[in-house]
C-alpha cells in the first residue's frame, strides 16, 4: 500500500478510509509541524494530505523526495502552496473545491449579520453582566434587506453568497475577471473592475483567492471608495487586506463595521482589529462543519486514489 502522510487531525470517516487504503502516518495530538518537520515527515511518504496551516514553499518543495507523488491538499485555497515550484519539481498539487462553498458562504453571512446586527458588542454585553439598559435608541444596527451586496469573485462561494444574499431580499453586484453566463448570474450586476464594485457596495465580501494581484487589494483607497457606513466581510484570505487600512476605516466611521474569518496572521489575528468594538470576529471556520470537513477529507482521497490509478486527479491545480 503506498505511504500517506496526513498533516493533521481529520474526521474519523476520513482516517478510516484512509487506512483501509493507505499505510498511513496520522497526527493523532494534531500539532502543527515545524518546517523541519514537515520535510522530514514527508521523505517516508509516497503522498501527502495538508491543509492551509502547513506551508509548502519553495524550500520544502525542493526537500520533497521523488517517491512523494502529490500534495493533496485538504483546502480550497492553495496560497500556502508554491505551485510553480511544485511543478517544477514534478509533484503534483490538488484541492478540494466546491464541497466547502455551503459551509463558508454560511459563514459569511453570519459575518454580514453579526457586523450589520452589533452581534459580538450585544453578546459580549449580556455575558458580562453589563446589560442594564434598553430603548429604542438602543444597539441600533443596520438593515441588510434591500441593501446592495458586492462580491468580489463570483466562483462557486460567491456564487452560493449570492444566492443567500437574495433570500435576504439583497440586490447583487459582482466583480470577476469575467461575467457569468447569465444562467448563473441570475440577474447579478457584473462590474468589469473593483473600483466600480465598491462604489455600490453596501456590504463587500471577498470571495477571491490571494493571488500577486489581489494581495493587498483592500487598501486605504479601496475602502475609501466604498459607501459611507459601508459592512466589509472577509472569509477568503486576510493577504487581501491592508490591515492597517481596514483599522483606520473603522476606527473613523467609513466602515460601519466588519466581519471576519480569516486574518494576516494566522492563528492569533490582529489585536488592533481585536481591540475595535465594530467587529464580529471568528477563527477561520469557513468550512468547520463535520459535514464539510468529511467532503473535504473524502474530496482529497479521491485525489490521492486517482494519481495511485494512474488517472488525472479531479482538482489538479498543479
Ligand atoms: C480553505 O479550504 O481554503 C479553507 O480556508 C480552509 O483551509
Amino acid at each position: 500500500m503506498p505511504r500517506l502522510l496526513i498533516t493533521r487531525r481529520l474526521t474519523d470517516a476520513v482516517h478510516e478510509r484512509a487506512a483501509r487504503d493507505y499505510e498511513c502516518h496520522f497526527n493523532m495530538e494534531d500539532r502543527v509541524f515545524s518546517k523541519a518537520e514537515l520535510i522530514a515527515a514527508c521523505q517516508e511518504a509516497d503522498a501527502v494530505i495538508p491543509c492551509h496551516s502547513e506551508h509548502f514553499d519553495a524550500e520544502v518543495i525542493a526537500a520533497l523526495p521523488a517517491r512523494l507523488k502529490v500534495i493533496a491538499n485538504h483546502s480550497v485555497g492553495t496560497d500556502h502552496c508554491d505551485l510553480a515550484a511544485a511543478k517544477a519539481h514534478g509533484v503534483i498539487v490538488t484541492n478540494t473545491p466546491d464541497v466547502l462553498s455551503d459551509a463558508t458562504a454560511e459563514i459569511a453571512m453570519l459575518c454580514m449579520l453579526g457586523a450589520a446586527r452589533r452581534g459580538s458588542e450585544g453578546d459580549r454585553m449580556v455575558r458580562e453582566g453589563r446589560w442594564d439598559f434598553w430603548s429604542p435608541a438602543f444597539m441600533v444596527g443596520r438593515q441588510v434587506t434591500g441593501k446592495r451586496l458586492g462580491i468580489v469573485g463570483m466562483g462557486r462561494v460567491g456564487q452560493v453568497m449570492a444566492e443567500r444574499g437574495r433570500g435576504f431580499g439583497m440586490e447583487i453586484h459582482y466583480h470577476n475577471r469575467r461575467p457569468l453566463d447569465p444562467a448563473l448570474a441570475k440577474g447579478a450586476v457584473f462590474h468589469d473592475t473593483l473600483e466600480s464594485l465598491l462604489a455600490v457596495s453596501d456590504v463587500l465580501s471577498l470571495h477571491c483567492p490571494t493571488t500577486p494581484e489581489t494581495t493587498g487589494m483592500m487598501d486605504a483607497a479601496a475602502f475609501e471608495r466604498l459607501p459611507d457606513g459601508a459592512i466589509f466581510v472577509n472569509t477568503a484570505r486576510g493577504a487581501l487586506v491592508d490591515e492597517a487600512a481596514l483599522v483606520a476605516a473603522l476606527r473613523s466611521g467609513k466602515l460601519f463595521a466588519a466581519g471576519l474569518d480569516v486574518f494576516r496572521d494566522e492563528p492569533g489575528g490582529n489585536p488592533e482589529i481585536s481591540a475595535l468594538e465594530n467587529v464580529f470576529l471568528l477563527p477561520h471556520i469557513g468550512s468547520a462543519t463535520t459535514e464539510t470537513r468529511d467532503a473535504m477529507g473524502f474530496r482529497a482521497l479521491d485525489n490521492v486514489d486517482a494519481v495511485f490509478a494512474g488517472r488525472e486527479p479531479g482538482d489538479r491545480v498543479a
